[in-house]
């Protein structure tokens, strides 16, 4: 299979991405691949919604900026900064006019606050901006003809040079799991774009849905792709404590926005014992201040005190937390929610630049997989979609272009080798598999998690070694399977982590060692 750009990851950079190029030239032929459903992934489980700068009366661009650098520990990239705040405002436009509907109050945008921000400027759709911009862009996407969808196909590997024996250092496509055909498809492309988001089921713990396996890091760490910041992983303050159909349940901070408060076992408010700014603090302080709080508790979880929010604000604004709850027997607003801290985005990865390039050529990354430098050392909340339209745009535009330039003709890409490795099985079973993926996780959460050490981390690093290396024992003596291929790219990522973890010497944003404090 031949696409002149290969999408992998189906989320909001991947459809934005995607949508852009076609409709800015409908001559070039893309394929999007997706490991789940399209509409699976971390997009559809945003709740809180888009940071856009929309009220000029009492918000600035400035106020904006200011907000990210702070919330970053002030090691945010200022250029990428101002661009993407002042970019925000006609990717939101752009947005409405492919189908997506915000809430509205009067004529205007209906704006909440979130932790960190200095103003009311995040526009949402009640409280699942995620689901409805995934909806609205995957019915936007059918009405190009060029953009093929292959679903249930997961990455397994970048193709380089590596394979091709050029010396372009170069990307020229991927191997995928085909699992309704049971094999490994070669799709060469003379451009990539990893969309392919974080790997929050590193914890046991995640906002995250369990696909979340960090596929696309795993195969650019394969192919010797620049990361960075890989062990600034943000912690969501507030998720649900019991598990909602066996996942993590996401509480959006614009809950806490409208009024909220956190209190320990005992009842009492703590947010105050631990910045001025309590409840809408920026996220790490918060989720930090809880997880001290349950150390302190027989409980394993703080509550969330939502009193002062009316069950008509319930009802208008946050209807899937609001009727969630109730399935638990949690009965809004006079009950308060048990919530804990759970791994929710990763603020680096693969290292791009403004455009989203990766510096292996015709690989982009954009989106959670992609390390801007947007982010800093911590992501302000509802950043994350902004950074995605921002970013798949500019990306778009500077494909347009690339693809002008002269690229090996379609024979080279022919050329190209089938996958050579062993075959793909949906039936095969390896138990050890599950096993493994567990013992992983609670390395990560114990030894890696919000709180490390010096010794835990050197722990970590011992035992993920001997993880990594039963891992490779079962690559070698099975075929590939759906688990392994993840197992693969988690080990990977989670050995980078605690390695880079390792070579911080100081405590700044998400990144807290307890031997520096
Ligand atoms: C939330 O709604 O609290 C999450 C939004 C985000 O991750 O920025």
């Amino acid at each position: 299979m031949f696409a002149d750009v290969l999408i992998i990851g189906t989320g909001i950079s991947g459809l934005s991405f995607a949508i852009k190029l076609a409709q800015c030239n409908p001559e070039i032929s893309l394929v999007l691949i997706s490991k789940d459903q399209v509409s699976e992934g971390n997009t559809k489980y945003a709740q809180g919604g888009i940071a856009v700068v929309s009220d000029f009366e009492k918000d600035s661009y400035e106020k904006h900026i200011q907000d990210t650098q702070t919330a970053g520990a002030g090691t945010c990239n200022p250029k990428v900064v101002k661009f993407v705040v002042e970019e925000g405002k006609d990717r939101l436009k752009e947005l409405i006019t492919w189908g997506t509907q915000f809430d509205t109050q009067k004529e205007n945008l209906h704006l909440v606050k979130e932790g960190g921000h200095s103003e009311k400027r995040v526009v949402h759709y009640k409280d699942h901006t995620g689901l409805h911009i995934q909806e609205a862009l995957m019915n936007k996407i059918k009405s190009f003809k060029n953009i093929q969808i292959l679903e249930n196909h997961t990455l397994v590997d970048l193709i380089t040079d590596h394979h091709s024996k050029e010396k372009q250092n170069r990307c020229y496509g991927a191997y995928v799991i085909s699992k309704k055909e049971e094999s490994i498809l070669k799709i060469s492309a003379k451009i990539t774009a990893l969309c392919t988001g974080g790997a929050g089921s590193l914890y046991a713990h995640s906002t995250n849905p369990s696909i979340a396996t960090g596929d696309g890091l795993g195969a650019a760490y394969r192919a010797k792709v620049h990361m960075d910041k890989l062990p600034y992983v943000q912690f969501h303050p507030t998720a649900l404590y019991h598990k909602v159909n066996g996942n993590t349940f996401l509480i959006t901070e614009a809950v806490r926005g409208a009024g909220a408060k956190l209190k320990n076992s005992s009842g009492a408010l703590f947010m105050n014992e631990y910045d001025s700014r309590k409840e809408l603090a920026p996220r790490d302080i918060v989720a930090r201040a809880i997880q001290k709080e349950i150390q302190k508790q027989p409980e394993k979880y703080v509550a969330l005190d939502c009193s002062e929010i009316s069950v008509e604000n319930w009802k208008k604004h946050f209807p899937n937390i609001y009727d969630t709850c109730a399935t638990l027997d949690i009965h809004l607003p006079q009950d308060p929610i048990p919530v804990v801290p759970a791994a929710h985005y990763f603020c680096g990865g693969i290292q791009v630049n403004s455009n989203s390039e990766s510096k292996l050529k015709g690989l982009y990354a954009i989106g959670e997989c992609s390390s801007t430098g947007l982010h800093g050392a911590n992501r302000l909340a509802s950043n994350s979609l902004l950074e995605a339209l921002v970013f798949s745009h500019r990306a778009a535009l500077n494909v347009i272009n690339a693809l002008q330039e002269k690229l090996p003709d379609s024979s080279f890409y022919k050329a190209l080798p089938e996958w050579k490795g062993d075959t793909y099985s949906n039936s095969v079973e390896i138990k050890e598999i599950r096993q493994l993926r567990l013992r992983l996780q609670e390395v990560m959460t114990n030894q890696v998690g919000i709180f490390k050490t010096t010794n835990g981390l050197k722990e970590a690093d011992i035992e993920m070694y001997e993880i990594y290396k039963k891992v490779q024992k079962i690559y070698n003596q099975h075929k590939l399977t759906n688990g392994l291929c993840e197992l693969r790219n988690m080990v990977s990522i989670a050995h980078l982590i605690i390695q880079q973890a390792q070579s911080i010497t100081e405590n700044k944003g998400v990144f807290y060692n307890q031997d520096y404090a």
